[in-house]
C-alpha cells in the first residue's frame, strides 16, 4: 500500500542530491573546532540572521534547552505560551536542566499576547522568582503553524530590551514564517538575542539544528552543549544536510504551504471534522465532530494509507512537506470518507 506520512515534517529523507552533497564534505574534529562543514553551517546561519556566532546541534531540543540555560540562573522564570513546545514537548527540560520555572501567557493559536508580557514580568521583590527571559515560537506548532505578526515580534521584542528580559526564538520553522511575511532573514533576527532554528523539520536535512546569537552567548553555549554530552565530532558529514538544505530547500515552502491549503480544504469537508484552524503554513489542524475521537480517526486513516497524528482531546494534525507531492494531496482527497 502507498503511505502518505502526514505526521510531522521531520519524517522526509534526504534526496539522493542531498546525500550525495553529505558523501563529499570534508570533516574534523569539531569538539577541537576542526570540522570545516560544521564552522561553514554556523557562519552560514549566523550571517543570515545578521547574528555574530552559530553552534550547531543534534536538535532543535537541544538548542532550545541550551539557550534557556545560558540565559537563566535556577529559580529563574521563563515566561511563554501555555503550549510552547520548550514547555510541552521538551521532557520538562527547563525545571530539569536549569532549574527555572515557567509563567504562561495565553493567545491566540500559540501566539502571545504583547500586552500581557508587562504584567507578567516580576517584581523586583524576594518573593518571586526573576523573570529573564521571554521565548516565542515562530511559527506556532500547537497553533496550527501560525505565524506572528511582525507588528507584535518587533513590541515583544522592545519591552524585552525596556525590562533587560532576553527575547529568545523557537524558530523550529522560521523559514516558512518568512515564506508567509515575506520579512528578511536580516530583519527578523535584529528582533531577538537569540534564535533557534531547525534543519531537520520543512528543510529537509537528516539532523540538527542551529543556535545563533552573540559571540559571548554562543561561547558560554558552547560550553553547556559539551555539558549536556552534545559535543560531536566529525559531524561534518550530516552537518553538509543542512548546508544543502538552506542553500536548496527554503524557496520552495511556498509548495508545502499550498498543499496544506488543499488539505485544510479536504478536511473542512468532510462530516467528521467539525472545524479547521486557519492555515498559514505547512501545519494543519483538524478539530473533530462531537463523539469523534482522535484515536479512532488516527488508526482509521492508517488503515487507508494516511498517516497523522492525534493532537490532544478531538484534535489531529497533518503536516505537509519535502516528501508530499501535489499527487499525494489529490490522492489524499480521493480517499478520505466523508464519514467515519
Ligand atoms: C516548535 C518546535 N520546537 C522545537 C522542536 C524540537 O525539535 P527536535 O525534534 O529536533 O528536538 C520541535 C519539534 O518538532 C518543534 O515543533
Amino acid at each position: 500500500m502507498h503511505i502518505i506520512d502526514f505526521r510531522s515534517d521531520t519524517v522526509t529523507k534526504p534526496t539522493k542530491a542531498m546525500r550525495e552533497f553529505m558523501l563529499a564534505a570534508e570533516v574534523g574534529d569539531d569538539v577541537f573546532g576542526d570540522d570545516p562543514t560544521i564552522n561553514e553551517l554556523e557562519r552560514m546561519g549566523a550571517e543570515m540572521f545578521g547574528m555574530e556566532a552559530g553552534l550547531y546541534c543534534s536538535s532543535g531540543t537541544m538548542t532550545n534547552q541550551i539557550a534557556i540555560n545560558v540565559h537563566t540562573q535556577p529559580g529563574d522564570e521563563v515566561i511563554c505560551h501555555e503550549e510552547a513546545h520548550i514547555y510541552r514537548y521538551e521532557g520538562g527540560g527547563i525545571a530539569k536542566n536549569s532549574g527555572a520555572s515557567v509563567r504562561f501567557i495565553r493567545g491566540n493559536q500559540g501566539r502571545i499576547n504583547p500586552d500581557e508580557i508587562v504584567d507578567n514580568i516580576n517584581p523586583n521583590d524576594q518573593h518571586y522568582p526573576v523573570t529573564t527571559l521571554v521565548s516565542i515560537e515562530d511559527t506556532a506548532n500547537r497553533g496550527g503553524g501560525m505565524c506572528y505578526d511582525f507588528e507584535d515580534i518587533k513590541r515583544i521584542s522592545k519591552i524585552c530590551k525596556e525590562n533587560r528580559l532576553a527575547f529568545h526564538l523557537d524558530g523550529a520553522r522560521v523559514f516558512n514564517v518568512l515564506e508567509v511575511n515575506k520579512v528578511s532573514t536580516l530583519e527578523y533576527g535584529r528582533q531577538f538575542d537569540t534564535i533557534s532554528i531547525c534543519l531537520s523539520k520543512g528543510l529537509g536535512a537528516p539532523v540538527g539544528s542551529l543556535l545563533l546569537g552573540n559571540k559571548e552567548f554562543i561561547a558560554k553555549a558552547r560550553r553547556v552543549r559539551k555539558a549536556f554530552g552534545g559535543g560531536m565530532r566529525q559531524a561534518g558529514i550530516i552537518a553538509a544536510g543542512g548546508i544543502f538544505a538552506l542553500q536548496n530547500n527554503v524557496a520552495r515552502l511556498s509548495v508545502d504551504h499550498e498543499n496544506a491549503k488543499r488539505v485544510e480544504e479536504i478536511l473542512a469537508s468532510k462530516n467528521w471534522v467539525k472545524e479547521v484552524l486557519p492555515v498559514q503554513t505547512n501545519i494543519v489542524v483538524a478539530l473533530l465532530s462531537e463523539g469523534i475521537n482522535e484515536a479512532d480517526v488516527v488508526t482509521q486513516l492508517r488503515e487507508k494509507g494516511i498517516l497523522c497524528v492525534g493532537f490532544g482531546k478531538g484534535r489531529v494534525r497533518f503536516t505537509t512537506h519535502l516528501d508530499i507531492s501535489a499527487e499525494d494531496i489529490d490522492r489524499l482527497a480521493s480517499i478520505l470518507p466523508t464519514d467515519l
